[in-house]
Protein backbone atom coordinates (compact mmCIF):
# COMPACT_ATOMS: atom_id res chain seq x y z
CA UNK A 1 0.00 0.00 0.00
CA UNK A 2 1.47 3.39 -0.70
CA UNK A 3 0.83 5.13 2.46
CA UNK A 4 0.76 9.07 1.44
CA UNK A 5 2.27 8.27 -1.87
CA UNK A 6 1.54 11.68 -3.65
CA UNK A 7 1.05 12.23 -7.61
CA UNK A 8 4.60 13.87 -7.93
CA UNK A 9 6.29 10.86 -6.13
CA UNK A 10 4.62 7.92 -8.09
CA UNK A 11 5.42 9.84 -11.29
CA UNK A 12 9.28 10.25 -10.14
CA UNK A 13 9.14 6.11 -9.13
CA UNK A 14 7.17 6.09 -12.87
CA UNK A 15 9.98 7.52 -14.64
CA UNK A 16 12.69 5.74 -13.09
CA UNK A 17 11.19 2.19 -13.30
CA UNK A 18 10.51 3.50 -17.71
CA UNK A 19 14.09 3.77 -17.48
CA UNK A 20 15.62 1.40 -15.36
CA UNK A 21 13.11 -1.54 -16.47
CA UNK A 22 14.37 -1.13 -20.39
CA UNK A 23 17.85 -1.17 -19.44
CA UNK A 24 16.96 -4.62 -18.12
CA UNK A 25 15.41 -6.12 -19.99
CA UNK A 26 11.82 -5.66 -17.49
CA UNK A 27 8.60 -5.03 -19.14
CA UNK A 28 5.43 -4.70 -17.01
CA UNK A 29 2.72 -2.60 -16.36
CA UNK A 30 1.39 -0.19 -13.10
CA UNK A 31 -1.58 1.42 -11.50
CA UNK A 32 -2.49 4.02 -9.10
CA UNK A 33 -5.70 4.84 -7.75
CA UNK A 34 -4.66 7.20 -5.27
CA UNK A 35 -3.81 4.74 -2.32
CA UNK A 36 -2.76 1.28 -3.47
CA UNK A 37 -0.34 0.73 -6.44
CA UNK A 38 -0.62 -2.56 -8.15
CA UNK A 39 2.36 -3.99 -10.48
CA UNK A 40 3.13 -6.56 -12.97
CA UNK A 41 6.44 -7.27 -13.86
CA UNK A 42 7.81 -9.21 -16.53
CA UNK A 43 11.45 -10.43 -17.53
CA UNK A 44 14.39 -12.44 -16.79
CA UNK A 45 13.83 -14.60 -13.23
CA UNK A 46 16.68 -13.09 -11.86
CA UNK A 47 16.43 -9.67 -12.36
CA UNK A 48 13.20 -9.79 -11.74
CA UNK A 49 13.78 -10.77 -8.11
CA UNK A 50 16.16 -8.17 -7.41
CA UNK A 51 13.63 -5.59 -8.55
CA UNK A 52 10.82 -7.14 -6.27
CA UNK A 53 13.01 -7.16 -3.06
CA UNK A 54 14.55 -3.37 -4.02
CA UNK A 55 10.71 -2.49 -4.32
CA UNK A 56 9.69 -4.25 -1.40
CA UNK A 57 12.14 -2.57 0.78
CA UNK A 58 11.49 0.68 -0.49
CA UNK A 59 10.27 3.03 2.05
CA UNK A 60 7.29 5.26 0.30
CA UNK A 61 4.70 1.77 1.02
CA UNK A 62 4.21 -0.16 3.17
CA UNK A 63 2.46 -3.56 3.29
CA UNK A 64 3.53 -5.06 -0.02
CA UNK A 65 1.94 -8.89 -1.02
CA UNK A 66 3.02 -10.95 -4.02
CA UNK A 67 -0.10 -12.08 -5.21
CA UNK A 68 1.06 -14.28 -8.04
CA UNK A 69 4.22 -15.57 -9.76
CA UNK A 70 4.02 -17.80 -13.45
CA UNK A 71 6.74 -19.06 -15.71
CA UNK A 72 4.95 -17.41 -19.47
CA UNK A 73 6.11 -17.99 -22.90
CA UNK A 74 4.86 -14.98 -24.34
CA UNK A 75 5.34 -10.94 -23.36
CA UNK A 76 1.47 -9.32 -22.30
CA UNK A 77 3.38 -5.90 -23.29
CA UNK A 78 5.10 -4.63 -26.04
CA UNK A 79 8.79 -3.47 -25.65
CA UNK A 80 10.41 -2.86 -22.54
CA UNK A 81 9.69 -0.69 -19.57
CA UNK A 82 6.68 -0.01 -17.35
CA UNK A 83 3.39 1.48 -18.86
CA UNK A 84 0.71 2.68 -16.27
CA UNK A 85 -2.65 2.13 -16.95
CA UNK A 86 -5.79 1.98 -14.85
CA UNK A 87 -6.44 -0.46 -11.80
CA UNK A 88 -9.41 -2.68 -13.86
CA UNK A 89 -7.09 -2.78 -16.77
CA UNK A 90 -4.46 -3.87 -14.74
CA UNK A 91 -6.76 -6.64 -13.17
CA UNK A 92 -8.21 -7.91 -15.84
CA UNK A 93 -4.15 -8.93 -17.38
CA UNK A 94 -3.29 -9.92 -14.22
CA UNK A 95 -6.07 -12.21 -14.40
CA UNK A 96 -6.14 -13.11 -17.93
CA UNK A 97 -2.37 -14.55 -17.42
CA UNK A 98 -3.25 -16.30 -13.86
CA UNK A 99 -5.84 -18.00 -16.26
CA UNK A 100 -2.98 -19.23 -18.97
CA UNK A 101 0.07 -19.52 -16.68
CA UNK A 102 -1.20 -20.63 -13.10
CA UNK A 103 -0.28 -24.04 -13.21
CA UNK A 104 3.48 -22.97 -13.80
CA UNK A 105 3.94 -23.98 -17.54
CA UNK A 106 7.79 -24.31 -18.58
CA UNK A 107 8.47 -21.30 -20.37
CA UNK A 108 11.28 -19.25 -21.40
CA UNK A 109 10.27 -16.18 -19.51
CA UNK A 110 8.82 -15.89 -15.76
CA UNK A 111 6.65 -13.21 -14.87
CA UNK A 112 5.83 -11.83 -11.36
CA UNK A 113 2.44 -10.55 -10.15
CA UNK A 114 2.31 -7.73 -7.52
CA UNK A 115 -0.25 -6.05 -5.56
CA UNK A 116 0.79 -3.57 -3.18
C1 LIG B 1 5.25 0.95 -5.93
C2 LIG B 1 6.66 1.03 -6.44
C3 LIG B 1 6.97 0.44 -7.67
C4 LIG B 1 8.26 0.51 -8.18
N1 LIG B 1 8.55 -0.06 -9.38
C5 LIG B 1 9.81 0.02 -9.89
C6 LIG B 1 10.13 -0.57 -11.14
O1 LIG B 1 9.31 -1.17 -11.84
N2 LIG B 1 11.43 -0.44 -11.57
C7 LIG B 1 12.40 0.23 -10.87
O2 LIG B 1 13.53 0.29 -11.30
N3 LIG B 1 12.09 0.79 -9.67
C8 LIG B 1 10.84 0.70 -9.17
N4 LIG B 1 10.55 1.28 -7.95
C9 LIG B 1 11.64 1.97 -7.24
C10 LIG B 1 12.44 0.98 -6.40
O3 LIG B 1 11.73 0.69 -5.21
C11 LIG B 1 13.81 1.58 -6.01
O4 LIG B 1 13.64 2.88 -5.51
C12 LIG B 1 14.72 1.63 -7.21
O5 LIG B 1 14.83 0.33 -7.78
C13 LIG B 1 16.14 2.12 -6.82
O6 LIG B 1 16.65 1.23 -5.86
P1 LIG B 1 18.03 1.53 -5.08
O7 LIG B 1 17.80 2.81 -4.34
O8 LIG B 1 18.23 0.33 -4.20
O9 LIG B 1 19.07 1.65 -6.17
C14 LIG B 1 9.27 1.20 -7.43
C15 LIG B 1 8.94 1.77 -6.20
C16 LIG B 1 7.65 1.70 -5.70
C17 LIG B 1 7.33 2.35 -4.37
Amino acid sequence: MANGLSAEEFAEILKHAREWNEQHAIRGAIAFDGRMVTQILEGPEEVVDLLFLRIQSDPRHTGVVLQSRADIEQSQFDGFGMSRMSPSDLYMIAVSIEEKHGSGDSAETPLFARLA
